[in-house]
C-alpha cells in the first residue's frame, strides 16, 4: 500500500499480524487534511479485509501524533460545504468504525482532531512527552469529530468542560491520572511497548477479540442491563467457536493455545 501521507508497515508472524500506520505530514505536525483522512479510511478498509492482520497501531512522529484538523483547509469553510462533504462522518469515523483492535501510540501533540482520532482508537498508550487538548475554542469553533462526547465519557464532565472551554493542553501524567490513556512510557519505549501489546492482541482469536471490543464499546451506547444482556449473549455465542475449545483445552493441557480464528 503506497500513500502520500501515511507510512504503512506490516509485521506478520505465525502468531498473528500487526500493522502500523504512521501519520506522515511532518511539515504540518500531521494536521489531518482531507488527503490524509481519505487515505487513512482506505488503509483501514483494506486492513479490515486482511485476514493476516489482527491488530493495528496508529501513530505519528515523536513531535506530533496530530495537531488537529488542517486549519488551512477549514478556514474558508461554509456550513453547506461542510455539510455536503461530511469528511468527519465519512472518513474520520472510519477509525471508530474499524472492527479489529486498534491502539493509538501517542507522542507529542494530540490536539483537536488529533486527540479525537486517538480517542476513536480502542486505547491510548502515551509517551511521556504527549500533550492532549481540544483547543478548537481558540479558533472560534468547538470540537467537531467527537471531542465533546468521547472526552466527556473518558474523563468525566468537569475535566472535559475544562479542556474544551479553556482549550488548555493536558500532559501525559494528567491524561493517565484521569483515564484518558491506559499507560505512559518513556518516549523511546513507546513503539516497543505498543508493539508488544499489539502482538499479544494479534495472537488471540481474531473473532473473540473483535467481539470483546464490540462488547466494551456497547457500554457507551446502552443501559447497564442491556449491556450485560449483550455481553452474556456474546459470551454464550463464543462457545460455538473452535477457538473457545482450543483455548480451554490448552489451559487444561498446560500448553499455549493455537487459535485458528474459527
Ligand atoms: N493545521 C494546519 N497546519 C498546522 C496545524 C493545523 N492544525 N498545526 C500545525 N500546523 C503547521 C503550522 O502552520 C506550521 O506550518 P509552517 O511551518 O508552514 O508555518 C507547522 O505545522 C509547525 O507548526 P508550529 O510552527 O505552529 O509549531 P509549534 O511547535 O510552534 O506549535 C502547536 C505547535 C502548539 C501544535 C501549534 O502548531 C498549534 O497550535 N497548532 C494548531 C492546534 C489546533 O488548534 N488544533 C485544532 C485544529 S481544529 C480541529 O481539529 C477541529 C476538529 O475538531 C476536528
Amino acid at each position: 500500500m503506497a500513500y502520500n501521507t501515511l507510512e504503512v508497515t506490516k509485521d506478520i508472524t505465525k502468531d498473528g499480524g500487526v500493522c502500523t500506520i504512521k501519520l506522515n505530514r511532518p511539515n504540518a505536525l500531521n494536521a489531518l487534511c482531507a488527503e490524509l483522512t481519505t487515505e487513512l479510511a482506505d488503509a483501514l478498509g483494506k486492513l479490515e479485509a486482511d485476514d493476516k492482520i489482527g491488530c493495528v497501531i496508529l501513530t505519528g512522529s515523536d513531535k506530533a501524533f496530530a495537531a488537529g484538523a488542517d486549519i488551512t483547509e477549514l478556514k474558508d469553510g461554509t456550513f453547506l460545504g461542510m455539510y455536503d462533504h461530511d469528511v468527519f462522518g465519512l472518513y474520520w469515523e472510519a477509525v471508530a468504525r474499524f472492527r479489529k483492535p486498534i491502539i493509538a501510540a501517542v507522542a507529542g501533540y494530540a490536539l483537536g482532531g488529533g486527540c479525537e482520532i486517538a480517542m476513536m482508537c480502542d486505547f491510548i498508550i502515551a509517551a511521556d512527552n504527549a500533550k492532549f487538548g481540544q483547543p478548537e475554542i481558540n479558533l472560534g469553533v468547538m470540537p467537531g469529530a467527537g471531542g465533546t462526547q468521547r472526552l466527556t465519557k473518558a474523563v468525566g464532565k468537569s475535566k472535559a468542560m475544562d479542556m474544551c472551554l479553556t482549550g488548555r493542553m493536558m500532559k501525559a501524567d494528567e491524561a493517565h491520572a484521569c483515564g484518558l490513556v491506559s499507560r505512559v512510557v518513556p518516549l523511546d519505549e513507546l513503539m516497543e511497548t505498543t508493539m508488544e501489546a499489539a502482538k499479544k492482541i494479534a495472537g488471540q482469536s481474531g473473532p473473540i477479540a473483535m467481539m470483546t471490543k464490540e462488547a466494551v464499546n456497547t457500554s457507551f451506547e446502552t443501559t447497564l442491563s442491556q449491556g450485560i444482556h449483550f455481553e452474556r449473549r456474546l459470551f454464550q455465542a463464543m462457545f460455538s467457536t473452535e477457538d473457545q475449545k482450543e483455548g480451554m483445552a490448552a489451559f487444561a493441557e498446560k500448553r499455549k493455545p493455537h487459535f485458528k480464528n474459527k
